[in-house]
């Protein structure tokens, strides 16, 4: 299987690099694109260099691509990637809402991959590490409305983003004054409620696409469910406040007890101990944290709690490769040799 990371220099392709290296998945060949900046330049592999390249204008010799160069690079090229026969797992925004793509959490519908007709899109991180908590309760209460909050780090706007805080930062420390270009206003020291465009219903985009893609993944048209996106000044991991409105009523040990069964979680949830998730130990894990699950004041039956995880591993490039991962343990990869 040939396998081509697009977007390979960035901050998500460098975290894609390093879950391969340490992922199950098999490949023969390993090629990495980027912008023509980049040409000429290596990376390292298993220990080897390997040469970045241009993203050619056509197709790529690959069996599966993973695109994570942007939207606009993904709805230019995907299509003449899939027509020169290849898989694409797409991390961004350009396909996620298209009926004939399948939007995939392998823990949560990882058989919708099956259905791919060359394009699989990888859910926006923060819909990821929410949906991670919300699927499972769903199955078992049924939520009937869901309020979500979130506290989203540098890391969503990708490596110019995590350098943007880390220098703005430095100069406000040293007497300066925060500038800003990756995001609306300085971050250092702030909050921003505005991620993403806004919309004419007054919700932004990061906000819609929490709702639009939680609705996909779960396969539920009807969740009555609103989000407030924030961007704090934290470098990596996104953390969400969930309030759930639920058909059954849960007490919070049965939630807890359901988390704790359910893949790619980590209950972190001892309050006296002073044990709960955040964005200092959910950064470079690959579980989310999920903890603070109590019961709601304000639904009856219903419960609140509090997610943390890496933006860059599950809310992007660890949730690619396990896709790839999915499909070739169903026997559903396309290698080089039945290509032909
Ligand atoms: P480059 O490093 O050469 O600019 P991030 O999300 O961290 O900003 O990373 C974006 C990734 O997408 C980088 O690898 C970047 O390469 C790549 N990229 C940006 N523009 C293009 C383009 N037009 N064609 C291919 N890759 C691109």
């Amino acid at each position: 299987m040939r396998l081509a990371v697009v977007g390979a220099t960035g901050a998500v392709g460098h975290e894609l690099l390093k879950v391969l290296e340490r992922s199950s998945l098999k490949f023969s060949e390993l090629q990495l694109y980027a912008s023509p900046r980049s040409a000429g330049s290596t990376l390292m592999f298993r220990g080897q260099p390997v040469t970045v390249q241009a993203t050619p204008e056509g197709a790529i010799p690959a069996d599966v691509i993973l695109a994570s160069a942007g939207g606009s690079v993904s709805r230019e090229k995907a299509p003449l990637w899939v027509k020169g026969g290849s898989l694409v797992i797409d991390n961004s925004s350009a396909f996620r809402y298209d009926d004939d793509v399948p939007l995939v959490c392998p823990e949560i519908n990882g058989e919708a991959a099956l259905g791919h007709r060359g394009i699989i899109a990888n859910p926006n991180c923060t819909t990821l590490i929410e949906v991670l908590a919300l699927a499972p309760i769903h199955r078992a209460y049924g939520v009937r409305r869901a309020i979500i909050s979130t506290y989203q780090s540098a890391s969503g706007a990708g490596a110019k983003g995590m350098e943007e805080l880390l220098e703005e930062t430095r100069n406000v420390l040293s007497g300066g004054q925060a500038g800003h270009q990756a995001f609306a206003h300085p971050l250092p020291f702030n909050l921003i409620p505005h991620i993403d465009v806004f919309q004419d219903n007054g919700y932004t985009k990061e906000e819609m696409k929490v709702v639009w893609e939680t609705r996909k993944i779960i396969g539920d048209p009807d969740l009555k469910i609103s989000c407030t996106a924030v961007r704090v000044p934290i470098l990596r991991s996104h953390s969400e406040a969930i309030s759930l409105d639920l058909e059954k009523p849960a007490t919070p040990d049965e939630v807890r007890e359901l988390l704790r069964r359910s893949p790619g979680l980590k209950v972190v949830d001892d309050p006296e101990g002073n044990l709960y998730p955040m964005p200092l130990t959910s950064s470079g894990e690959y579980d989310v944290e999920v903890g603070r699950v109590r019961a709601s004041l304000v639904f009856d039956g219903g419960i609140e709690l509090f997610v943390s995880g890496d933006q860059l591993l599950k809310g992007a490039a660890l949730n690619a490769v396990q896709i790839a991962e999915y499909l070739q343990e169903k026997g559903a990869l396309k290698t080089a040799a039945s290509a032909t």
